[in-house]
């Protein structure tokens, strides 16, 4: 076992005792409590002097005190002495309004990441943000990891001939792109747009062919489903049969009836966030990415 420590927040425990087992690391204890007018009171139990502390949290809804809870273990572990703080933040609450997009509006990403900065920690862990623009707005040391792995490791042997990829949107297109070349499989394209004010989203048109073709694609979070799911009746109506979505991040519980009473054949989501005690439909699949941490956690103290 190694001599580091993981620390879980309360947003993805499930997965932090899974790491904890896959990566032999020891899973350390937290005290948490709440004062009457709901502040956060926190205490990590257990030695962290002179030791490199992972913490794991999503900052998913309620965001915001995901975000402050996380903030409070980084300096609560500082204190007690640990040598270095590295923190894996599958989902970055925010990573979506990483730009300007009317007057009057913030430029929010960058505004977390610099609230999260502020805390003690060495090095951020992030998983399929949104945007290359989010990476760029860390001052500190930021290291991505895609599930895309994930995704690949379990549908590789399952896909025949008959399979083909689309790219959802423009900026889902490099991740689309690499995720179809890795599986050998002919990519289209979608024309998208997004009403700012509104959030509808309307497809436009298809580059390329799915007539009589199964159709998988990998994107960064479903949200309200209206990508996916509008997505999913444009490719049955150009003849697509089989649709999979394989989706990093599933970001809103009320989506999941959404999903289920769509056309969408599968959705493969991952548990960067903890839906376990949400019912999950039968068209939706999670996979978890305890692998993934757990490999960093090992290659980052060898
Ligand atoms: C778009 O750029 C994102 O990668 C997602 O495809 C999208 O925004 C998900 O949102 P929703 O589920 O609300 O359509």
């Amino acid at each position: 076992m190694t001599n580091d420590v993981l620390i879980s927040g309360s947003s993805n425990k499930l997965l932090a005792q899974a790491v904890s087992n896959k990566a032999d690391i020891n899973l350390s204890e937290v005290e948490l409590e709440e004062f009457a007018n709901r502040e956060i009171r926190l205490r990590v139990l257990g030695d962290v002097k002179g030791k490199c502390v992972y913490i794991l949290q999503s900052t998913n809804y309620p965001a915001e005190r995901n975000i402050i809870e996380l903030c409070l273990l980084a300096d609560a572990v500082k204190r007690a002495g640990a040598l270095k703080i590295i923190t894996f933040i599958p989902w970055l609450g925010y990573s979506p309004q990483d730009k300007v997009f009317r007057d009057g509006e913030p430029l929010s990403s960058e505004v977390i990441i610099k609230v999260l900065e502020s805390a003690p920690i060495d090095q951020f862990v992030t998983l399929d943000v949104h945007s290359k623009l989010v990476l760029k707005m860390f001052k500190k040391s930021v290291k991505h990891l895609s599930a895309m792995d994930v995704f690949i490791e379990h549908f590789k042997e399952k896909l025949d001939d008959s399979w083909c990829s689309v790219s959802l949107d423009n900026g889902a297109l490099d991740r689309a792109n690499l995720f179809a070349k890795v599986l050998n499989l002919e990519i289209s394209k979608f024309d998208k747009t997004r009403d700012r004010k509104t959030g509808e989203v309307t497809f436009h048109k298809l580059e390329g062919d799915v007539n009589g073709r199964n159709v998988i694609t990998f994107d960064d979070y479903v949200s309200t489903g209206g990508t996916t799911v509008k997505s999913c009746e444009f490719l049955k109506k150009q003849g697509a049969k089989k649709c999979i979505y394989c989706i990093t991040h599933f970001i809103v519980p009320e989506t999941f009836k959404k999903v289920e009473e769509s056309s969408i054949d599968q959705m493969v989501i991952t548990d960067s966030i903890d839906w376990s005690s949400e019912s999950i439909p039968g068209n939706i699949k999670i996979l978890s990415i305890d692998s993934l941490i757990a490999d960093y956690i090992r290659n980052d103290s060898n």
